[in-house]
């Protein structure tokens, strides 16, 4: 088989550039190695940018969105027993919407599906050959027999786990990376959402998380320790510690119901240098991860796809192939602003497991200073609901 651009990866990044380069005429295929249902079954984030938003409904993948998606203006940070509003709309004239990653992705593989675009499932990648030749070649496993997609430009979108970063020579790859003292028990509860709107609480015993996918359910998560078994977190014990982290205050109480599903996530921040090698370029988790505290995993992959649609477009449409050589340093300037974002809110808002009494102080203090000022909260927010996307 052969088309112009070959795609690893059936996630949000992958699905949006065949998207994209099938509405310019250009051809491409996904090869995908988990199931359909796998893909659209798995839980992830919820929380999409305006620019996200935005790019999504450009390319018509936004119709189901725009129905059912919860439209935020705000959030709230509490911490030392008290509430703080962020006014993100007020701050910056921008909102943020909740709709969970595994809804976008049906929505993006159906469309995708209709349109003709072929998406592989159940195929496997295990090798990239001639990278830095004008034909590059996918080798990939399908209905148990050895395939081969060959294509102008390969897009690495299959995630931190795939293998096309590994296609960079070691003399030129250079990974940053850090591994946080804590991670995330996640569960989803059939339970009205405690608010309305997002509470981000640091606590004493640790950070919590309050958000949702619609307004019978909730998504929460817990600070718990990177190796924690969830099996030893009963439902009491989840809504105990939700209740003791959220803490009291006026019209405010916690809302619990069955929990559908748990699970602990570990928090690493990571970045990928260069982001491409010869004709293969890196996007999305395969090129970077960060901590989830942000919310910017999934918006991160949207916008290197941005970059990246418009470099292919540019070079197959005018020959002009200057976006495809600076496509990782254009990404990568977003990329570094969001990954000191996600490691600040999360080192703002978890509690170390070796911090001292000095940290605690320190923390509250910063949090004061960005709740009470305006300059504060609008740091926060400008870089809570998205920079605007780089060309
Ligand atoms: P992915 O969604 O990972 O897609 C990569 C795809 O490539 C996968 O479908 C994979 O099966 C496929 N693939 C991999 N290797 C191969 C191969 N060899 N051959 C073929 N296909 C292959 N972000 C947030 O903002 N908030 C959150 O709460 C949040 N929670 C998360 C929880 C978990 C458990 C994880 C893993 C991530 C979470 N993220 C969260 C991050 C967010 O989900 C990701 O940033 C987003 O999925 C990135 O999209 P992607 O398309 O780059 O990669
Ligand atoms: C969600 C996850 C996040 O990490 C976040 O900061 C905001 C929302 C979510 O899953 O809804």
């Amino acid at each position: 088989m052969q088309v112009q651009v070959g795609i690893i990866g059936a996630g949000p990044a992958g699905l949006l550039l065949a998207r994209m380069l099938h509405l310019q005429g250009i051809s491409c295929a996904i090869i995908e190695s988990r199931s359909r249902a796998y893909a659209e079954g798995r839980v992830r984030a919820g929380l999409l940018e305006q620019g996200s938003v935005d790019l999504l409904t450009e390319t018509g993948m936004g119709e189901r969105l725009h129905k059912e998606a919860l439209v935020h203006d705000g959030i709230e940070l509490i911490f030392n027993g008290e509430r703080h509003r962020i006014d993100l709309h007020e701050l910056t004239g921008r909102r943020v919407y909740i709709y969970g990653q595994q809804e976008a992705v049906k929505d993006m593989i159906a469309i995708n599906l209709a349109a003709g675009v072929p998406i592989y499932f159940e195929a496997e990648a295990h090798k990239l050959e001639g990278v830095e030749s004008t034909k590059p070649r996918i080798h990939y496993r399908y209905q148990g027999k050895d395939e081969v997609l060959t294509c102008d430009y390969i897009a690495g979108c299959d995630g931190f786990h795939g293998i096309c970063r590994e296609v960079i020579p070691p003399a030129l790859f250079k990974g940053h990376d850090r591994i946080y003292p804590f991670g995330w028990l996640g569960i989803m509860a059939e339970a009205k959402p405690t608010s309305d709107e997002l509470l981000y609480c640091r606590h004493d015993r640790g950070f919590a998380l309050f958000t949702m996918r619609s307004e019978s359910v909730s998504r929460c998560y817990l600070q718990v320790p990177p190796d924690e078994n969830p099996d030893d977190w009963s439902d009491d014990r989840i809504w105990s510690e939700f209740d003791t982290r959220l803490g009291r205050h006026e019209g405010l109480t916690l809302s619990t119901g069955k929990i559908l599903m748990k699970g602990v996530t570990a928090m690493r921040s990571f970045v990928t240098e260069p982001m491409q090698f010869g004709r293969m370029f890196l996007a999305g988790d395969a090129a970077h991860i960060v901590p989830p505290t942000g919310a910017k995993g999934m918006n991160l992959a949207i916008a290197d796809i941005y970059v990246l649609a418009r470099a292919l477009t540019s070079f197959y449409k005018k020959n002009d192939s200057r976006g495809l050589e600076t496509y990782g340093e254009t990404c990568l300037r977003r990329v570094w602003r969001a990954q000191h974002f996600s490691w600040w809110m999360t080192s703002m808002l978890h509690i170390s497991p070796d911090g001292n009494p000095f940290d605690h102080k320190r923390q509250l203090a910063e949090l004061y200073a960005v709740s009470t000022s305006r300059a504060g909260q609008t740091y926060l927010a400008e870089n809570y609901v998205g920079l605007p996307f780089e060309t």
